[in-house]
């Protein structure tokens, strides 16, 4: 039976679920071992995601899809089970990372174009084989207005890529979630976060269009409509989900069934706070939850840092985050729910 793109894309966001982002390149887990004083091996990145995959409850409830790095699609868990399958094995879909990361982009100083087409058809059949039913691309845009960053050459390249991406995911009969993440590292206000990713969407889905892509078998994972974390500014939440929604109304199609957030480093309780925010003015044409990497991923590594016995409190940490991430992903979320966990 072949599975439907869109009835993948519809599950990836089903019932308040949202993705895990466990997609860190190698140079990436070893800057989030660092902190934790853990070094980072083939081994110790197995143990660390097989902890992850295991917490049966967070992953069962609130999880409805992983995105892998390439190694970890291909490992095994210490008992032999493959990792793929122990993610199946709870109902979460396996996903992969696919893109080879942004690179400058010559001619245009503070401007990066991510890499990763040439040869990707058959990466693509590799990883089906795997077990990979849906991937990621991400592109990465910053902003420094002074700078004339982003360049609309660096806006329309990436939109291109993300489109040629996305074609070839389907054709592979891969669900692709298509990533323009807005950086919020700038000094930028929310104003201007909210025309740079207009500008990033429009073009986006003109592309789509133009490479035929079925916006029904797409995920979009965006960032929130926020200020910059230079420019010393601490957003409201209704504040960032009535521009972020707005936003969205704006440019993003109806066709298009779910939009899942990366975390972009918002804190943990930001992250969920904003989501909360952006739901609870629903109902929305499109379901929209998370697909967050260090907000679900921060207090479960600090509780792990590396040890065995730590193995339950870290599982008990991934629960907490993931669902209250559940709950803000359906508007039900408060902030006494994260004291009584804390009290708890
Ligand atoms: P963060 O939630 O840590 O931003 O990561 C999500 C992600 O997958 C970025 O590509």
């Amino acid at each position: 039976m072949t599975e439907r793109l869109e009835d993948i894309a519809n599950a990836m966001v089903a019932d308040g679920k949202g993705i895990l982002a466990a997609d860190e390149s190698s140079g990436t887990i070893k800057k989030r071992f660092d902190v934790i004083g853990v070094a980072s091996t083939e081994d110790s990145r197995r143990d660390y995601r097989e902890m992850m995959f295991r917490a049966t409850e967070a992953m069962t409830n609130h999880i409805s899809g992983v995105i892998l790095y390439d190694e970890t699609i291909r490992q095994k868990a210490a008992d032999g089970t493959p990792l793929v399958e122990l993610i199946r094995q709870t109902g979460a879909i396996p996903g992969i990372k696919v893109d080879a990361g942004a690179k400058p982009l010559p001619g245009f100083p503070g401007d990066t174009i991510t890499e990763g087409l040439d040869g990707l058809r058959e990466r693509l059949k590799d990883y089906y084989e795997l077990g990979a039913r849906f991937a990621k691309w991400r592109a990465v845009i910053d902003i420094d207005t002074a700078k004339g960053v982003p360049s609309a050459t660096s806006i329309g390249s990436n939109a291109h890529a993300l489109a040629r991406y996305a074609a070839l995911c389907q054709e592979a009969g891969i669900v692709p979630i298509v990533e323009p993440e807005v950086l919020m590292d700038g000094a930028h206000d929310l104003d201007t976060c909210f025309e740079v990713t207009k500008a990033a969407l429009l073009k986006l889905y003109a592309e789509l269009y133009a490479a035929r892509v079925k916006l029904e078998g797409t995920i979009l994972k965006p960032n929130m409509v926020i200020s910059g974390k230079k420019s010393g500014r601490a957003d409201r939440a209704e504040e960032v989900a009535e521009k972020t929604v707005r936003l969205f109304r704006e440019t993003v199609p109806v066709a298009v069934p779910g939009i899942a957030f990366l975390s972009g480093g918002q804190s943990d309780e930001q992250a969920t706070e904003n989501l909360n925010a952006i739901n609870a003015i629903g109902p929305h044409p499109w379901k929209i939850t998370f697909s967050y990497g260090r907000a679900l991923q921060a207090a479960p590594q600090k509780a792990w840092s590396g040890k065995t016995e730590n193995v339950a409190a870290a599982q008990a940490a991934f629960l907490h985050r993931a669902r209250m991430n559940w709950l803000a992903a359906q508007g039900k979320w408060s902030p006494d729910l994260e004291k009584a966990a804390a009290a708890a």
